[in-house]
């Protein structure tokens, strides 16, 4: 599909691109952090976005296409201005955790990683977010929650800009 929208690096994060590429032997080992860099200023990473990528790393759109769809962190579809991510692993689940994604996809009346319809959240199902010790737990952005039931989730999220 072709798309007119255009992405560049703003004048900050293009200084940021150009040092990130200090640290690296190679171009490429740099390819994590800046679409970590591009997600922050767009929001997600729209092929438009991929594309200014490729060009400015000598990268094969195909291959970052296939760094963003193997890691849960990316994202190639739009997203609400906060990411909630549900552990529904075993410890988890155990826990209730399942129950509590459902329970939020309900209440906000939403489905994956669909933005809410204010546009402030998207819900993520997780496997194990490495906090078993909280289960059941959630992060909600760079925030760890734990010890979650049903009500403070969703008491949590309502709190959310
Ligand atoms: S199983 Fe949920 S954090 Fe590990």
């Amino acid at each position: 599909m072709s798309t007119t929208e255009t992405f560049e690096f703003n004048k900050d994060n293009l200084a940021t691109y150009k040092e990130y590429l200090t640290r690296y032997d190679d171009v490429e080992s740099a390819l994590l952090p800046v679409l970590h860099l591009a997600q922050e200023q767009n929001g997600w990473l729209p092929d438009h976005v991929v594309s200014y990528i490729s060009l400015l790393m000598s990268i094969p759109e195909i291959k970052i296409k296939e760094v963003i769809s193997f890691y849960d962190m990316f994202y190639d579809v739009p997203v609400g201005r906060n990411i909630v991510q549900v552990c529904t692993n075993i410890s988890c689940s155990m826990f209730g955790g399942r129950e509590i994604y459902q329970g939020l996809l309900k209440h906000f009346d939403t489905g994956y990683l669909t933005p809410t319809r204010d546009g402030r959240i998207s819900l993520q199902k997780m496997e194990c977010l490495g906090a078993c010790e909280l289960a059941p737990c959630m992060r909600v952005n760079d925030d760890f929650v734990g010890n979650l039931d049903l009500t403070s989730a969703i008491q949590k999220l309502e709190e959310l800009p």
